[in-house]
């Protein structure tokens, strides 16, 4: 396999001239170039200046060296049909035969496989998500591609010609051991989303050189930083060609990855191993991308209606007692609460399985009354099991070290690290054959003395105190691989295992971004044998694929007004990802919060998807009642107003389980057409018909906001807006609630909110209709019984023309649904004199012809059968 290759030819100036600025890609992207270096790659060096310090901390600029023209390094072999390697790339172990295959596995999905071209050794390639074969006709493929046989490339295009992705003839495509990296140009007029975890703007600029590092890390939210997760995915809308069309790239692969954009606009993807496996979707709409992408790594799971409930959890409440004084004093204030958590304050020693004896004596007790009130408990589970209890005394220790289920050291030892715990911690291998095994009996055991309603997963990326091992990491090409990218800390190993630690399926160094998701996918398997419910997870490391199985916060981040507003995009992009339940602690993790940004965060947090308040133990308190009357008004309103939406949200929930469609939703997603939506994310939507646009700055009353066009109505006064695609001011004083607006066109139900959701979701309904301009809406609504598994659902469509309001029955499974008690009508333009229900004329309705809105109450009727008119 192994074949001595030349060293790359050494360019004449011509190939280098014609390359304009924007269109070098990076030859040299580690340190310090020169032009020796430079031209031994066989590359172009023009350097702007002639004293030049690239640095990691240099913003990225254009390349001093850059690819020339046809680099070339790969050989169309006629007779296999396979690329051969002709000279040497910058990089040590060039993989020198690959094999390119290609699939189309729906009408709107390629898959693109580089592979080496022999079976031995087998190549790393991530085990999570799984993803099923299925393949159509190429006939029946929108998407085509075609192949470049002089040099290695590819382009793959749209049927109507528009291209998706084409490998730039002056980029370097390199396939060696430990860096493989593509480029592809793409259409000057691109919109750009995507590529995760990371803190900034929703839209990724592609007028500035930037690069993004996706490798998994315990770090708190901030730009330049790989964050807790890693998603290769990105989404483009190409406005280049008449009819505009959205294409989607997803590269599965768990190695440490770098993504460069430039302004050509071009994308740079790197990997320090696996295989090139790319998924490339096309479709009318952001949505209809993100439904194609959900489907393929796995549906987001559907949530238990309590998940969607407010949630209360604080670090450094060390005693039961204090648990019990904050839940109380909440509920008492009138917070609707669904969850009490506990964080590892319960556990004894930090450890987990086990809870503190003494302080948290009669655990076990008040979560039965927990229960009794209809309340779920939800603790912490560290990834890390202690390593130092005494033999015999800690069952997770001895039954993982019984089961050899650890993960390994370079010498084959278990691998020792330290987190939380006493002494020492070390880890469950989550790629072992036998982990489901321990774990379950681990949960199950656990279960067993405190009945948990869900479970929390921290430190998962795996966080470690120690940069690998107490001892440090060996030198190998693992722990110094031969490129690195601009990852926390200078090196793979800073604040995570040794890249040589040893997991059945393979080394750390491949699976470290997918370790993480491995102990969600068991973690779930364990919850799924303990009954016949939904299982709730909230997971800080994700990876493509974790939706399926858990939900997601943004970690640590600041009690800032900066990162208040961060919080938005945080969300957005997780919908993008798969990830639907997501939200961030609410008033901050870290550092004292204040009176006015709580209340502001509170007025937002009650409408993240997953809505909990958490902060570290060092800051003050924060739950609603804890800093007086303005926070705690501001949470009390805005959660009962959650609380009345809780059919809506979770109707959304069921759609993005059905479709993959996303539930806190981007403007761009829903009003694609109208690019003043591509840049926002300030302001988001509820599924397709309610927008939210909170309060992110200090000291403000008013809000601005942008409405699409349309008609819109406000959610609490029913006053309607007529808006041409413009920014609107709003009102928003610290004492009332955040702009709330229906969109014209949409139905929505609400219901008086309780203190749970379980008991706000038996309320009569109220179906509440803001009318288009030509008197028409739709909507619908789902209901089941709320924690078990689907397909024991009701779904039923509203609709509105003409005067009649009619329900149509798509799913009939579940019948223990509350009577519509109002219907809610605004925007009706004409008077009504009579109301029919069922094809009996009622009295009971009153026309607002001021405010325009016909409201009927009094109903008690069947939403399964459901006709109105009115004239
Ligand atoms: C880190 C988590 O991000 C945080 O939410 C938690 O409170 C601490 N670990 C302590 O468990």
């Amino acid at each position: 396999m192994k074949k001595d290759l030349p060293n790359p030819p050494k360019p004449d100036s011509g190939r280098c001239v014609v390359i304009k600025d924007n269109e070098k890609f990076d030859c040299h992207p580690e340190e310090d170039p020169n032009q020796e270096k430079c031209e031994r790659r066989g590359c172009c060096w023009s350097p702007k200046n002639t004293i030049y310090n690239k640095t990691k901390n240099t913003p990225l600029d254009t390349p001093y060296c850059y690819y020339p023209v046809n680099y070339g390094g790969y050989n169309f072999s006629a007779s296999t049909s396979t690329y051969v390697r002709t000279f040497k790339s910058p990089y040590p172990n060039d993989i020198t035969e690959l094999k390119l295959s290609v699939a189309h596995r729906t009408a709107n999905c390629m898959n693109i496989r580089i592979t080496p071209n022999y079976p031995l050794p087998v190549r790393y390639e991530s085990p999570f998500p799984m993803i099923m074969e299925q393949t159509v006709d190429s006939e029946q493929s929108n998407l085509k591609y075609s192949m470049n046989k002089d040099i290695f490339g590819f382009k793959v295009f749209h049927k109507d010609g528009s291209i998706i992705f084409d490998m730039a003839p002056n980029s370097g495509f390199i396939y060696a051991d430990q860096f493989l990296q593509i480029s592809s140009n793409m259409p000057k007029n691109s919109t750009l989303y995507g590529i995760g975890e990371r803190r900034g703007n929703l839209r990724i600029d592609t007028k500035v050189w930037q690069n993004f590092v996706l490798f998994n890390a315990d770090q708190p939210p901030a730009e330049n930083m790989n964050l807790y997760g890693s998603h290769p995915f990105y989404l483009v809308k190409d406005e280049s060609i008449q009819n505009p069309h959205y294409y989607g790239v997803w590269m599965l692969n768990s190695n440490a990855i770098e993504i460069i954009v430039q302004p050509n606009p071009a994308i740079t993807i790197r990997t320090l191993g696996g295989i090139l496996d790319f998924y490339i979707f096309s479709g009318p709409t952001p949505e209809s991308i993100l439904q194609e992408y959900h489907k393929l790594i796995g549906l987001p799971h559907m949530p238990p209606l309590w998940a969607l409930g407010f949630h209360l959890c604080r670090y450094g409440t060390k005693t039961l007692n204090k648990t019990k004084e904050i839940f109380l004093r909440n509920k008492n204030a009138g917070i609707p609460i669904d969850v009490q958590w506990n964080d590892l304050d319960y556990m004894e020693a930090n450890n987990d399985f086990t809870y503190d004896k003494n302080s948290f004596k009669d655990l076990a007790n008040f979560i039965h009354e927990l229960h009794d009130q209809g309340v779920k408990w939800v603790p912490l589970v560290d990834i890390g099991i202690s390593g130092s209890e005494a033999n015999g005394t800690y069952p997770p220790y001895d039954l993982g070290v019984n089961m050899d289920i650890f993960v390994k050291n370079y010498t084959g030892g278990i691998f020792i690290g330290k987190v939380w715990n006493g002494k020492s911690t070390v880890w469950p291998d989550f790629s072992h054959k036998n982990v489901l095994v321990y774990w379950q009996k681990l949960f199950q055991d656990f279960h067993n003395e405190l009945s948990f309603d869900g479970i929390w997963l921290d430190m998962n990326e795996p966080s470690n105190f120690y940069n690998g091992a107490e001892n440090g990491c060996p030198d190998t090409n693992l722990e110094n691989p031969p490129y690195l990218p601009r990852v926390n800390g200078g090196m793979l190993r800073y604040k995570t295992f040794c890249m040589t630690a040893k997991h059945e399926y393979s080394d750390h160094y491949n699976l470290h971004n997918v370790y993480g998701a491995l102990e969600v996918y068991n973690t779930y398997r364990a919850l799924r044998s303990l009954g016949p419910n939904r299982p709730f997870i909230i997971s800080r490391s994700s990876f493509s694929g974790l939706g399926h199985y858990a939900g997601h916060w943004s970690g640590d981040v600041f009690s800032t007004w900066h990162d208040l507003k961060r919080t938005v995009s945080e969300m957005l992009s997780f919908s993008l990802f798969g990830i639907p339940l997501m939200g961030a602690d609410i008033c901050g993790f870290n550092w004292n919060t204040t009176v006015e940004l709580c209340a502001r965060w509170y007025q937002l947090g009650a409408f993240y998807p997953f809505s909990r308040t958490h902060n570290t133990d060092d800051a003050i308190a924060q739950d609603p009642t804890a800093l007086g009357d303005k926070v705690l008004n501001a949470a009390k309103k805005s959660l009962l107003t959650r609380y009345s939406l809780i059919s809506y949200l979770y109707t959304l929930f069921y759609r993005a389980n059905q479709n993959g469609s996303t539930v806190a939703r981007p403007l761009f997603v829903e009003f694609h057409d109208d690019k003043s939506t591509y840049g926002l994310d300030e302001q988001f939507l509820w599924g397709p018909s309610l927008m939210i646009i909170p309060v992110l700055d200090e000291g403000k009353s008013k809000v601005n906001g942008y409405l699409p066009k349309g008609i819109w109505y406000d959610f609490y006064s029913g006053v309607s807006l007529q808006s041409g695609g413009e920014f609107l001011e709003f009102n928003a004083a610290l004492d009332s609630q955040i702009p709330l607006l229906l969109r014209g066109g949409r139905i929505i139900t609400t219901q008086k909110p309780e203190l749970t959701t379980s008991l706000t979701i038996k309320n009569p309904i109220k179906i509440m209709v803001g009318l288009s301009e030509i008197q028409t809406a739709i909507g619908e609504v789902y209901f089941d019984d709320g924690v078990t598994f689907s397909g024991n659902g009701s779904l039923f469509s509203i609709d509105i023309k003409n005067g009649v309001l009619n329900v149509s029955i798509l799913e009939y499974n579940y019948k223990n649904i509350p009577k519509v008690n109002e219907i809610v009508i605004l925007g009706k333009t004409e008077p009504v004199s009579s109301v029919i229900v069922n094809e009996k004329n009622v009295t009971t309705f009153n026309y607002d012809s001021t405010l325009k809105v016909l409201k009927i109450v009094d109903l008690n009727a069947d939403i399964s059968n459901l006709l109105v008119s009115y004239h």
